[in-house]
């Protein structure tokens, strides 16, 4: 096993102490971020004069070596190692000897483990925002489609007002591109270098931290080295981000459940994103949206680890921070999985429009645009609520509505009902006429779908990281 220490001490480590102490079974999906950190540092170690240029060239091309072998196969992560650092450290050594052991001046595991965690969480956030736009390129193709698709609105679950489809959409279109909007801020704020914080304070070698960050693409260096080593706030940013994503999902996951329901039936979700039962053989279960709505605990979880875990670490690394690691990395694993499933499952789902609309006529979803009728007529807002509440009463003991009443049943309530009362309460109609900015009428609709679809030409994180991209090999 490779250590980077043990000089100070007369007896080994105990193998249980080791153990707990290792990390390598999960920093090891470090091992690029580790590469690439390494690289900028001896470029910039041999820029400054503190290494040769023959020296860098050396140990440029042994870690070159050691990621061309890892990533084709032939070289196995020696999970005897205490981390990932000291592996990649091991093997250099291995490789090219003693120049090798030149590596780490100038650094410390903590700002090392630092920028590794950074380049990580900054590759996951643009990952992240990439597939958010995904979804949201899926969203909009059912807004479009669905301008004129008719479906009752709720609130308490209950039937309130008619919307349509692409209405209805568009509310998770917003959710989502907030998440995007919190993916940018999180980039825009973390995107600065901490190697060179050393352990705590630095170091005494002339070092070039602006030229480093730059070469690996961030803004600039941080600015305070003991923060550098014990800032995981971008990490916290994240995960908080990632908990928003889940509960977007998960409401969304929770509606498409209830509309695939056998009392429902608005929606059809695909054969490929549907389970069976082992014991009833009409079952067809939406499986995967409820993994998904169930997913949203771990991630939560995790956002719960890392703020305690921090919470009472004094300044600067303690080892309590390896802590960030595992649950963190759960975390964005599971969102990168529930996005890829919840957009392929939303991209195959079938609506049933004849069920949504036949839904939408019935439970008095027209009741508003009723006493918005009697209001024209110049009754006073209050007076015609409560007539239109006697009729909803009057309905519901025929089991009829609104609608279906002949102009003397409506007379016999109000005199002021004449025959364009069926114009205005119809579905078309009620829908129709919401043309305030944001409502679901077809124009006010038509215009912001507009503006969802000029937004999503608009750049990615993806973009913006290629552009920065550092000159490192
Ligand atoms: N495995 C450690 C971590 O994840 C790396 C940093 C170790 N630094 C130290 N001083 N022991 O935090």
């Amino acid at each position: 096993m490779a250590q980077l220490w043990g000089g100070r001490f007369v007896k080994e480590t105990d193998q249980m102490v080791y153990d707990f102490n290792a990390s390598i079974r999960f920093d090891k999906r470090l091992f690029h971020q580790d590469i690439e950190g390494s690289i900028a540092h001896v470029t910039m170690l041999a820029r400054q004069g503190i290494l040769t240029r023959q020296e860098k060239d050396d140990i440029v091309f042994g870690l070159q070596g050691i990621r061309r072998d890892v990533d084709n196969g032939s070289l196995a992560i020696d999970m005897t190692c205490e981390d990932i650092h000291s592996f990649v450290e091991a093997q250099l050594i291995e490789r090219i000897g003693d120049t090798g052991k030149k590596l780490h001046t100038g650094r410390s595991r903590n700002d090392q483990v630092a920028l590794d965690m950074r380049l990580y969480t900054r590759l996951q956030v643009a990952q992240t925002d990439e597939l958010l736009k995904e979804l949201l390129e899926t969203i909009l193709s059912v807004m479009e489609e669905n301008v004129e698709t008719y479906m009752p609105g709720f609130t308490h679950l209950q039937k309130a007002q008619p919307v349509t489809l692409a209405h209805h959409y568009g509310a998770y279109f917003e959710m989502f591109k907030r998440d995007r909007q919190r993916m940018s801020d999180i980039y825009k704020r973390m995107n600065y270098c901490p190697l060179g914080a050393g352990a705590l304070a630095g170091t005494t070698y002339p070092l070039d931290r602006e030229y480093s960050a730059k070469l690996m693409g961030f803004y600039g260096p941080t600015l305070n080295s003991m923060d550098s080593v014990s800032d995981r706030d971008y990490l916290i940013e994240f995960l908080s981000a990632l908990s928003t994503v889940m509960m977007h999902l998960s409401r969304f996951c929770e509606e498409i459940i209830i509309w695939n329901s056998n009392e429902y039936q608005f929606v059809e979700i695909d054969d490929a994103y549907s389970t069976g039962s082992s014991i009833m053989p009409q079952k067809k279960n939406p499986d995967i949206a409820e993994l998904v709505r169930g997913k949203t605990g771990r991630v939560y979880g995790a956002l719960m680890s890392l703020l305690t875990t921090m919470k009472g670490i004094p300044l600067a690394y303690n080892k309590d921070m390896q802590e960030d690691k595992e649950a963190a990395f759960d975390a964005m694993d599971t969102v990168k999985d529930c996005l890829t499933l919840f957009t392929g499952m939303v991209r195959t789902m079938k609506f049933r429009r004849d069920r949504m609309a036949a839904s939408a006529m019935k439970g008095f979803t027209n009741a508003t645009d009723a006493a918005d009728y009697l209001v024209n007529k110049g009754v006073p807002f209050r007076d015609a609520h409560s007539i239109i509440g006697r009729l909803v009463l009057y309905c519901i003991g025929k089991d009829t509505s609104i609608e279906a009443l002949s102009l003397s049943e409506l007379q016999s309530i109000s005199d002021k009902f004449e025959e364009d009362i069926y114009d205005a309460v119809s579905l078309k109609t009620c829908v129709e006429k919401r043309l305030t900015l944001g409502a679901p009428g077809p124009e006010a609709m038509r215009q912001v779908i507009g503006q969802y679809r000029e937004y999503l030409k608009g750049e990615t994180l993806r973009d913006i990281m290629s552009q920065a991209a550092g000159d490192i090999s």
